[in-house]
């Protein structure tokens, strides 16, 4: 194990840090775990001006972690360890237009994504991001106490299934699939690199608090939503091709808008690999 360096990082208002000046194919061992630790920290990391070919991007993923392939994403067709997130000028869906945290179906859900921008609309297309470490802090003592030992059901079945939201949203090649896991997680968790406690809910793949009977799990539920994207702790990312963004999905929630009707946007998505989550 490297020590690891400073990373020239500037803080952004409500979520996330962006880096200066680095070139992540050049980047040493040290760098490489300081990269790691402040995506940890922040929950998100920007980079500008990366131009990475597939196979740079995949090189540089492996150096973060293991690589776990989204069942769900169409794939670029040399390198199935890159998901398309892709809409063409005709489509009126997106890919990710909710908030959410990936993979939060699985057992293990995956550590986080590097979402490189390849080509993007003239204007709009952003994404959002929100900080559940800032979430859970801001939670009053009694909602925090209310927590404690509360566990979720995360499913993948509404939304990537038969008859699922995709099929709704204008993407319909989203849903119709048959492996739909699901998984219970703590509704605060423990962040496995940081030591920090976040929130771990999030509204699209969360279906209900375990225990508690439906009414009062959808009125806590809203709650924890409404409360989880206070402006305070969202960041809103523009992007042009180049840009790359670094997310812990145990830290935060994204959310891609659709506001770009008419234009094409298109982004190369690998998904690192996670381990199961505790209070
Ligand atoms: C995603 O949810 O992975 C897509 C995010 C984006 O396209 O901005």
């Amino acid at each position: 194990m490297t020590t690891p360096t400073a990373l020239d990082l500037e803080r952004l208002t409500g979520c996330g840090a962006k880096t200066r000046g680095l070139d992540v194919r050049s980047a040493d061992d040290a760098t490489i775990d300081a990269i790691r630790q402040a995506i940890f920290d922040h929950g998100v990391v920007f980079f500008e001006g990366q131009t990475l070919t597939p196979d740079d991007q995949i090189a540089f993923a492996r150096r973060l972690g293991p690589i776990v392939i989204n069942r769900y994403f169409p794939k670029t067709e040399q390198w199935p360890e890159i998901a398309k997130v892709e809409k063409t000028e005709t489509q009126t869906g997106n890919i990710g237009g909710g908030w959410h945290t990936d993979h939060s179906y699985d057992a293990a859900p995956a550590m986080g994504s590097v979402l490189l921008a390849v080509q993007t609309p003239p204007v709009g297309g952003d994404t959002l991001f929100a900080d559940m470490y800032a979430a859970y802090d801001t939670l009053s003592p009694e909602m925090k106490a209310r927590l404690v030992g509360l566990v979720a059901r995360h499913s993948s079945a509404h939304i990537f299934g038969e008859r699922g939201a995709y099929t709704h949203s204008g993407r319909p090649e989203m849903a119709g699939n048959i492996d739909l896991p699901e998984a219970v997680h703590p509704v605060v968790i423990t962040h496995p690199g940081s030591g920090k406690k976040a929130l771990y809910v999030n509204p699209t793949f969360t279906r209900e608090i375990v225990g508690l009977d439906a009414e009062e799990s959808r009125s806590l539920l809203d709650q924890l939503f409404a409360h989880a994207i206070n402006p305070r702790f969202v960041h809103r990312f523009s992007w042009s091709p180049g840009s790359m963004a670094i997310w812990d999905n145990r830290a935060t929630w994204h959310y891609a808008l659709n506001d770009y009707q008419g234009h094409y946007r298109l982004m190369h998505r690998i998904t690192l690999d996670g381990v199961p989550l505790a209070a």
